[in-house]
C-alpha cells in the first residue's frame, strides 16, 4: 500500500532574506509517517522546512506551489494525508532584491493554490483522502464544513494549541462517524489515526 503524507509548514518567499511561514514542527506528520511504516506501508513524505527527522523517503520542498507540483508528481498512491501547514496566502510579487524598509508599508498577497482539494478532485484523486484542520473556535462545525468543501474522506480535527506540542488531542470527522482520540502523546494519537485509516480504506 502506498501512502503520501505532507508534513511541515511552507513559506512564502519575500525577497532573499524574508517570508511568510508558520509554526509547524512536521511531528504529527512524522509520527504518521512511522505510524504506516510500522503497519508494512510504503510511505514516502513530502516536507515544507520542519524541526523533525523523517525516518522514511521524504522529499524536502518550501512553497506551497512547489509542494503542489511534487505532490502531483508522486501520484498514483492509495492514500494521501495532507498534514502539512500550508501557507493560504503568499507575496504577489517576490524582490529578487532586499527590500529596503523605507520601501515599504504592506505586502500584497494572493491565495496559493489548495493541496489538500486539488488532489482531492482530481481525476488521479487516491482512494482515500485525509485533511487536517486547526481550529480555535466552533471546532467540529468548522471541521465538517472542511470535510465537503475539500472533498475529503476524513478531517483530523486539532486546536490549534497541539502546534509544536508532543501531545496532541484530535477528532476523527468522517460523513458518518465523529470519535474523540483522548490527549496522548503524538505517537499514540498517530498509531489510533492510521488504525482508523486503515479500517476505512478496507471497508
Ligand atoms: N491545505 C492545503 N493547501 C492549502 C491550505 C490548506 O492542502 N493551500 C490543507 C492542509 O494540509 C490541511 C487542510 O487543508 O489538511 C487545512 O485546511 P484550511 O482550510 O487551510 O485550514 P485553515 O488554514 O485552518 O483555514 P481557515 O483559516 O479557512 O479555517
Amino acid at each position: 500500500m502506498k501512502i503520501l503524507i505532507t508534513s511541515g509548514g511552507t513559506r512564502e518567499k519575500i525577497d532573499p532574506v524574508r517570508y511568510i511561514g508558520n509554526y509547524s514542527s512536521g511531528k504529527m506528520g512524522a509520527a504518521l509517517a512511522d505510524a504506516f511504516a510500522a503497519h508494512g506501508a510504503e510511505v514516502k513524505v513530502i516536507s515544507g522546512p520542519a524541526e523533525v527527522h523523517y525516518r522514511v523517503p521524504m522529499q524536502r520542498v518550501e512553497s506551497a506551489r512547489e509542494m503542489l507540483s511534487v505532490v502531483e508528481e508522486s501520484l498514483p498512491v492509495d492514500i494521501f494525508i495532507s498534514a502539512a501547514a500550508v501557507a493560504d496566502k503568499r507575496p504577489k510579487y517576490y524582490s529578487a532584491d532586499k527590500m529596503k524598509k523605507e520601501s515599504f508599508e504592506n505586502i500584497e498577497l494572493v491565495n496559493n493554490p489548495d493541496i489538500l482539494r486539488t488532489i482531492a478532485i482530481s481525476a488521479k484523486r487516491p482512494k482515500f483522502v485525509v485533511g487536517f484542520a486547526a481550529e480555535s473556535e466552533n471546532h467540529l462545525e468548522n471541521a465538517r464544513k472542511k470535510l465537503t468543501k475539500k472533498s475529503c474522506d476524513l478531517i483530523v480535527l486539532n486546536d490549534i494549541k497541539a502546534l509544536g506540542s508532543d501531545e496532541n488531542e484530535v477528532w476523527l470527522v468522517s460523513k458518518t462517524s465523529e470519535k474523540k482520540l483522548e490527549k496522548a502523546p503524538k505517537k499514540e494519537i498517530a498509531e489510533e489515526i492510521v488504525k482508523f485509516i486503515m479500517g476505512q480504506y478496507r471497508g
